[in-house]
């Protein structure tokens, strides 16, 4: 990493000084640099810099854009959006063109991750047959923890402890059912699914989650249908054989969120409100 000032056009703002939290920019009479290799590579220093007066061996000029602020959507349209936003239940067969789901996965890409490490990867899935086999995978494995838990033994001593879980019993047991007789209550008939794995990191699952709110947006903004599948997530973390999906679907690391995607088969006009807010405000 190299980092160092453009000392003809620096106006001394000092705003790099303010931005950067590796302290890495001081002022001695003019800029100066510490500590380059702390660098995170956030590029605050090039983003708030007026003069365009940083180079940073981590940022060409190809790598630095110009903001169009009129382009970003008013608060009124991006409330809009959100408020719109919906767990697609139904969807129709038709595919979604490829360059719409980049369009989403960058979105995704584009999330704050903890300490700018971006270790958040994505795999997006869109064949039939392995998307299949993910539901199937999934209602195996909550069909293996019912079997369990309905065995008399497991049953007697477990049940007074854990109670939580077998509430959860009848669900599984009619996820099963309805599984076998055809209904895909896993993956809802989407056409696509995208799985956001890292290696394992204290933030990676905050991270993984922040960028599928961004893709859950860009989704909806582009008429894309979307849910969170919790199911899948949940077996891959109830499934004792530690990295199964993982390491069938070729991804090191752990898969920490997942998106089922498609394009929906309904359309709404109305949006509902959610139960009211509860602000804690300490002033
Ligand atoms: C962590 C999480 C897990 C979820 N898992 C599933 C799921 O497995 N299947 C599903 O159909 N919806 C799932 N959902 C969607 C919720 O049911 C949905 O967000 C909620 O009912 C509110 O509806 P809305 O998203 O349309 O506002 C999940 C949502 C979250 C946040």
């Amino acid at each position: 990493m190299n980092i160092s000032i453009n000392k003809e056009e620096c106006i001394k703002c000092k705003k790099c000084i303010s931005v950067c939290i590796k302290d890495i920019f001081t002022y001695n009479g003019e800029i100066e640099i510490n500590n380059e290799d702390e660098c995170i590579e956030c590029g605050h220093c090039l983003a708030y810099c007026p003069t365009n007066s940083v180079i940073h061996s981590s940022f060409p000029k190809t790598k630095v854009h110009n903001i169009s602020r009129e382009n970003i959507p008013n608060s009124n349209d991006l409330m809009e959006l959100i408020k719109s936003r919906r767990s697609t239940r139904v969807f129709s067969k038709n595919l979604i063109p490829d360059e719409t789901l980049k369009t989403i996965i960058e979105a995704a890409h584009r999330a704050p991750t903890a300490k700018n490490k971006q270790l958040v990867e994505f795999t997006i899935i869109t064949n039939k047959e392995i998307l299949s086999e993910i539901s199937t995978y999934t209602v195996s494995v909550f069909s293996k923890i019912a079997k369990k838990l309905n065995n008399p033994f497991i049953k007697s001593i477990a049940k007074p402890f854990a109670s939580e879980v077998y509430n959860l019993l009848p669900s599984f047991l009619s996820m099963q059912e309805k599984f076998k007789n055809g209904e895909d209550i896993i993956l809802r008939e989407a056409t696509a699914l995208l799985l956001i794995h890292s290696e394992k990191n204290r933030f990676a699952i905050q991270d993984a989650n922040l960028a599928y709110q961004n893709a859950s947006l860009m989704a909806e903004s582009m008429g894309i249908g979307q849910f969170y599948t919790g199911f899948i997530i949940a077996a891959i973390d109830n499934d004792n054989r530690k990295n199964y999906l993982s390491n069938k679907l070729g991804i090191k690391g752990n898969i920490y969120a997942g998106m089922a995607l498609g394009i929906p088969k309904f359309s709404y006009s109305k949006y509902i409100d959610k139960k009211d807010i509860s602000i804690n405000w300490i002033k």
